[in-house]
Formats: C-alpha cells, structure tokens, sequence
C-alpha cells in the first residue's frame, strides 16, 4: 500500500520536516532536556513545566504518573505518544488544573498553578479533551463555542468575531444553530476544537485530536495546527497513537509508558530505537519498518520516517545496484 502524505506538502512544510529531520537529539528517559535541537529553548524558561508530577485515581494499585519531569518551551510542537493507559490524558488534565497533583508541580509561565490563579492559567493553557462528549455540552453549536470566550469576561461583539473565526477554522461554518448532540462524532470533536480556539490560548494541549476524524478532516485539523503555530507562534501538545503522521507534525516526542515518561526527543532519536518503542507497546511509522526491514535483509540503509524521505533513500539505493 502506497504512503500517502496525511498532510499535503507545501514547499514550507517540506522546509520545517528537513529542519526538524537534521536537528540533534535530546536527551531521553529522564525527562530532562539538555540539548536544544530546535532552537526555541535556549536562555528561556518553560512555558509549561510539571515538575516531579505524581497522581493516583482512587483504588488504583499504582501511579497513574510517577515522577513526570517535563518542560515545555514557548512555539514548540509536541507529541506525547503512549500505548491505552499509558497516562497521557491524565498527564494533560494537570496542565491546566483539572487534576490536582498527588505530589509534585505544574508551573505555567513561572507561576505555580494554585486555587487562586487557576482561572488564568485556563486561558493560557486551553486543553481540547480526549471525548467532545466531555466538553461540548451547550444546546447549540454556537453556544458552545462562546462559552469559555464569555467567561473570559470578553464583549458580545468580540465572542461573536472569535465564534465566527474560530467555526471557520475547522470548517464548521454553518452550523452554528445545530445541537451538538446532533452532530457526528468527528463533527464534535471540530466544535471542541473551535471552542478552544475561540479563547486563544497560548499553549493548545489536544488530546488525540484526530482519532475518529476521516483523513480529510484530521489532515485539515493537523493543517489548521500546524499553521497556529507557525503563524502565530502558539505552543502544541498532541496525543496520538497515529505515529505515521507525527514525523508531518511534531518536532519532539516524549514517550510515556505505565505513567513514566520513557523518552524525549527529536523523531531521529525516538524512532531510531525500535526497540524503546515496542517496550513501550508503540510502534515505527510504517515507512521507518518498511527500512527496518530492509536493514533486516542485509540492505545498508538509515530508517526513513516520511514517504519523501524514503523516496530519494530508494532512488539512492536503486542507483547504487544491488552489490552497493
Ligand atoms: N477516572 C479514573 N478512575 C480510575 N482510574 C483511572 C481513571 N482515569 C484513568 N484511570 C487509569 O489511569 C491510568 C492512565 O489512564 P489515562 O486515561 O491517563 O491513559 P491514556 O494514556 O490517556 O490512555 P488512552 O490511550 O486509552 O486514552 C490507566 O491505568 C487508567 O485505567
Ligand atoms: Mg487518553
């Protein structure tokens, strides 16, 4: 089956995808980042920080997060992969105060989040939820939409101009008088989406913002993301178990397995250890198996992670003959 890029490639993107491809590594597994492969880190501090983040739910024999060390830096992209369990949305729910730590911190632009500042620290922080069904609950699409820019204490004229921006974002214009409730599961998860847009955060922590979206509607919430962060500088935090189209997305990875962050890094470190992943119960994207095997067979090659790298590693290959 033919690779196809999830994400139409404008010249620009190709340009951000080998930016990100020749970065350096970051260190992994202790959640502490000492190398700065993009560039946005250097003399600043994080946007977001949890630090030594432990939770439990009740009755739970262990952690849900043990430990989490993570530090976010402003215009940054990132995707937290994680097998069922993992504790991801766990992990997002702390970032903006809808969990309390067991123990531990969660820091937003130098500030703990507390009782007192956590209102401000939604607005900096917006997170779209895993289940639209947990988040879009007004009698009408609009509704919904207004509600965190109401309660942002903002005038009728701009929550009107933010709904209106933001339906048209995720191509939802149109259905403004239409109840939620009527709408299809993909559908919902847009209005989540343009809810959280309509507030402007700083900081976008989705999670997993495409599952159950067709091609055509997650590759056009990938789009929308991707140009809010280079545009306007937004940072981004996914979920996903679609690792085939982080190396389109994300420039960072962090890996959590039973609770622990396993791993953080560029696509060069994560996905050039197989193994790391597997234990983790995640996968390569399919084109980096496709090298995997080849590697497997004998074939000298370096894994390749998007269908335009592994173009020009193939014609290589092909020009080099079968001896090499
Ligand atoms: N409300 C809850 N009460 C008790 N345990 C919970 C609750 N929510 C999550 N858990 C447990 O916490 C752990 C982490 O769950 P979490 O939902 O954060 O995982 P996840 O990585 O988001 O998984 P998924 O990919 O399935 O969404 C799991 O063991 C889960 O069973
Ligand atoms: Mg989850």
């Amino acid at each position: 089956m033919q690779h196809t890029n999830p994400i139409k490639n404008s010249g620009k993107e190709k340009k951000f995808l080998e930016k990100a491809l020749s970065q350096n590594s970051m260190q992994n597994g202790s959640g502490q980042v000492e190398l700065d492969p993009t560039g946005k880190r250097a003399g600043k501090e994080p946007i977001l920080e949890t630090k030594q983040l432990c939770y439990t739910y009740p009755r739970l024999q262990k952690n849900a997060l043990e430990n989490i060390n993570l530090k976010v830096f402003k215009g940054e992209r990132i995707a937290v992969l994680g097998a069922n369990g993992a504790g991801k949305s766990t992990l997002f729910k702390h970032l903006n105060g809808i969990l309390n730590p067991l123990s531990g911190e969660v820091w937003i632009k130098g500030e703990k989040i507390t009782k007192k500042n956590v209102r401000k620290c939604r607005e900096s922080v917006g997170i779209v939820f895993q289940d639209p069904d947990d988040q879009v609950l007004a009698p009408s699409v609009e509704e919904d939409v207004a509600f965190g820019p109401i309660n942002m204490g903002l005038s009728r004229e701009e929550v009107k101009v933010r709904v209106k921006e933001a339906l048209k974002l995720v191509g939802l214009t149109g259905t403004e008088k239409r109840a939620p409730h009527h709408l299809s599961g993909g559908q919902k998860k847009l209005v989540a989406i343009a809810g959280i847009l309509a507030m402007r955060p700083e900081v976008l922590v989705l999670d997993e913002p495409t599952a159950g979206l067709d091609p055509l509607s997650s590759a056009r919430v990938l789009k929308l993301l991707l140009k809010m962060n280079e545009e306007l500088g937004i940072t981004l935090l996914l979920s996903t178990h679609d690792v085939d189209v982080i190396p389109y997305f994300a420039e960072r990875i962090v890996v959590l397995h039973h609770g622990r962050l396993e791993a953080d890094g560029t696509h060069e470190s994560i996905f050039n250890k197989p193994e790391l992943l597997r234990k983790a119960h995640l996968r390569l994207p399919r084109i980096a198996r496709i090298f995997e095997l080849l590697q497997e067979a004998g074939v000298k090659t370096e894994l390749q992670i998007t269908a335009e790298a592994a173009k020009e590693e193939i014609l290589s290959l092909m020009q080099k003959g079968p001896g090499q």
